[in-house]
């Protein structure tokens, strides 16, 4: 052979092996992730683009097998993964090496005020996801509390839409470090669970750009979530999920986000207007799954329906390419994203962040005479009494259920933290909820009880008479008409006649503390009667460490509110001005629909009961601490500027008692003069500053335009109106402990 044969062979030879070792563009990670969509997208079908639109399974859809694209695979939920399922089933298939860490409510996390804690969550929570290998995991849930009724507040952030979005993003974040993506939910303007699948929210622009939206808009525009859900209600007359105005025009075209909006399950109603209406991804439509008639799933309205609509072109192949795109991009961030971590499960790690956001998250609302933390030298014997003590609490409340690998109830933390310490006795009080498993995970307790409520009760005063100090544990529990998805509260007291518990109890030992374990507001008509009050929240795994290191001072109390305590639905606008839980209506397009005019509009929350003068039981970032603090003299940078400057607001703050505390300090602004009606102050900062006795630190907050603009539903857009706007610096909205004023020209 000649050397020039020989060289040509060679070369053919190299090119060969050079065309085989690099990969096609689609999977070659080092690529433009745009170029690899694209390349991707010329290679598939018109049937594979559309399969990759809709579920295979109850939480997976396909992906391209020609093309070795992975399946998509998703999972509940908000506060830790959700067991595995049978293919088409939501009861658990009963797996071995399921089991999770069960992380604290999202309330919880929101009443930290701390964005440390919400990047740990995060990141926490997103590496038990990778691990189970997951794409996408269908939380956090960032609908606001908009009534204290809504069976689902636990899963959210509380009612104010800058707290609400300083938490979520950073939770996102946190997720997606791991190669996971979140898919925040449910868009938008889902507020109660009454009659979820019916429910039509009308709500004014307005209040959807000042109070609905921009928790949406943190998670997806600054955090950069890679998908969101679309809730179940209706919005303005049209499906949230594939709502023209909400979708297309909000989430797709104004903040131009370039990820998948993932339908809730069984959401989708119709083919044209999922199609035309922004969604990409359908899951959890009614059928029977694997039906006899072979897969279900064809039947679905992205399927089939959607594949036909574009072969007699009905739909065009270019809005199909945008969906598509989406679903690769999502794909290509995650099931294909080599580079990814591997993830962790039930680690000491995660146990340790579980039990540190829970002590964060814990509120302190009263404590009169010192009875707080638990101290030897005035306390012998205590009497723990109530049903919360000893109740299981991550099993149940919807999709969000879990099954954690432990779970340390508050009786058994305290026994372990103070049981050498004091004598502990523990009293029922009362039977309330004995659930034992829910979607077949089962909760390993049997909390029947014989006796009758009269004889509860005569036990539980014994052992109080007796006891030096009373811890009642009660509240809410995951069962409908509590904690619950699917079912909102029927009334804002508590359940199983708590309240006559508590105040029998207080006649009989004034030394009473309530722990309220809840995830929502509740009535509290004993507070006057009771020496400490509690908000405990769901605290998942470590629940009873982290309650028992409050309890015994171990930690000092740093939580507040994020939401309001009413005293009574009538201080909630939902209620006094709402129409809850709404008028029925026989709509011509989507059938028997149920109209929940959004009357109370821009004033949830603290916004409403600030502009009646009203007094709620604790207001909006209300929380006590076992030290005291002194705020000093708020200043500003500069008394006068225009819109887009910057002004600094600094104020001293001072640890005044004998021992270590955080507190969380609030910055509100208030516009004094607005041509369109404004709250009197909204939240604009906030800081968790953690001071030794003694100590003081000056804390800042930066004011921006985003501060001090409102949302002109006329003209469409956000605006800063000249005039005199003031900060005001607080321990809460309604404990402003310094003000000073300044001028925009
Ligand atoms: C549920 C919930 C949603 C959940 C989904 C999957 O109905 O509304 O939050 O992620 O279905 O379980």
């Amino acid at each position: 052979m000649k050397i020039k044969e020989i060289l040509l062979s060679a070369c053919a030879l190299f090119a060969m092996s050079a065309a085989v070792a690099s990969p096609p563009v689609y999977l070659d990670e080092s690529k433009p992730l745009e170029d690899r969509i694209e390349d991707a997208l010329s290679r598939m079908s018109l049937k594979e683009k559309v399969s990759l639109l809709h579920a295979q399974s109850k939480f997976s859809a396909p992906g391209v097998p020609s093309l070795g694209i992975p399946e998509l695979w998703t999972d509940d939920g908000p506060m830790g993964v959700r067991p595995e399922v049978l293919w088409d089933e939501w009861d658990q298939a009963g797996w071995t090496n399921d089991s999770c860490t069960a992380f604290p409510s999202l309330t919880c996390l929101a009443a930290t005020w701390n964005t440390d804690m919400a990047s740990l969550y995060g990141k926490s929570i997103g590496e038990e996801a990778r691990y189970r290998n997951k794409s996408v995991l269908l939380g956090p849930g960032v609908n606001i509390y908009r009534t204290p009724l809504c069976g689902r507040n636990f899963e959210y952030f509380g009612e104010d839409p800058y707290l609400a979005s300083a938490m979520a993003a950073d939770y996102v974040r946190g997720v997606q470090s791991n190669g996971v993506a979140v898919c925040v939910k449910h868009f938008a303007a889902n507020n109660n669970e009454a009659n979820r699948y019916t429910t039509n929210s009308v709500v004014s622009d307005r209040a959807l750009y000042e109070i609905y939206l921009p928790a949406f808009k943190a998670a997806t525009v600054d955090a950069g979530a890679w998908s969101l859900m679309g809730g179940y209600n209706l919005v303005n007359g049209q499906h949230a999920t594939y709502n023209q105005r909400l979708v297309n025009d909000i989430l797709k075209g104004e903040w131009q986000w370039d990820g998948v909006v993932i339908s809730d399950w069984g959401a989708v109603h119709d083919t044209k207007q999922a199609v035309e209406g922004g969604l990409d991804m359908e899951f959890g439509t009614g059928t029977d799954g694997l039906g006899t008639k072979g897969n279900q799933y064809d039947n679905y309205w992205m399927a089939n329906n959607y594949y036909n609509g574009l072969l007699d072109g009905t739909y065009s192949e270019d809005q199909l390419n945008d969906k598509v795109r989406r679903v690769l991009r999502l794909t290509m961030r995650t099931a294909m994203n080599r580079n990814r971590p591997w993830g962790s499960i039930n680690s000491p790690e995660h146990h340790a962040a579980c039990r540190k956001i829970g002590e964060e998250g814990v509120v302190l609302l009263k404590n009169d005479d010192k009875t707080l933390p638990i101290l030897k030298d005035r306390v012998r014997r205590i009497a723990v009494i109530g049903e919360n003590a000893i109740k299981r609490m991550t099993v149940g409340g919807g999709s969000s259920s879990l099954k954690a690998l432990y779970e340390v109830y508050p009786l058994e933390g305290l026994q372990a933290r103070l049981g050498n310490e004091f004598d502990i006795v523990y009293e029922r009080g009362y039977v309330g909820d004995t659930l034992t498993f829910y979607n077949n995970v089962w909760t390993k307790q049997h909390l029947d009880d014989p006796r009758t409520p009269e004889q509860l009760t005569a036990d539980a005063v014994k052992a109080a008479k007796d006891a030096d100090l009373v811890l009642f544990f009660g509240g809410l529990n995951k069962s409908d008409h509590q904690d619950a998805e699917g079912t909102d509260r029927l009334t804002l007291d508590l359940p199983y006649g708590q309240n006559e518990l508590i105040e029998t109890l207080a006649a009989v030992n004034p030394n009473i503390v309530v722990v309220n374990i809840s995830g929502t507001g509740v009535a509290m008509p004993w507070l006057d009667k009771v020496k400490a009050v509690i908000q405990g929240w769901y605290l998942g795994n470590e629940t009873g460490h982290a309650m028992a290191a409050i309890l015994a001072g171990d930690v000092n109390p740093s939580g507040k509110l994020p939401y309001t305590y009413y005293a009574s639905l009538d201080q909630c606008g939902a209620h006094k001005l709402g129409e809850y839980p709404g008028t029925p209506r026989h709509d011509p397009v989507e059938g028997d629909i149920i109209d929940m005019h959004y009357n109370d509009d821009i004033f949830v929350g603290y916004r409403f009961t600030d502009k009646n003068k009203l007094k709620p039981t604790f207001p909006f970032g209300y929380g006590l601490s076992y030290t005291t603090f002194d705020y000093g003299k708020a200043t500003i940078d500069r008394k006068k500027g225009t819109a887009d400057d910057t002004f600094t607001v600094s104020i001293p703050v001072t640890n005044t008692g004998d021992r270590e505390g955080s507190e969380v300090v609030q910055l509100y602004i208030a516009d004094l003069k607005s041509s369109l009606p404004r709250p009197v102050k909204e939240l604009k900062g906030f800081a968790k500053v953690n001071l030794a006795p003694g100590q003081t630190e000056t804390v800042n907050f930066t004011i921006s335009r985003d501060a001090l603009s409102y949302f002109d539903d006329k003209a469409h857009q956000w605006v800063v109106e000249p005039g005199k706007f003031e900060a005001l610096v607080g321990a809460s909205s309604a404990d402003i402990r310094s003000k000073v004023g300044f001028e925009i020209e």
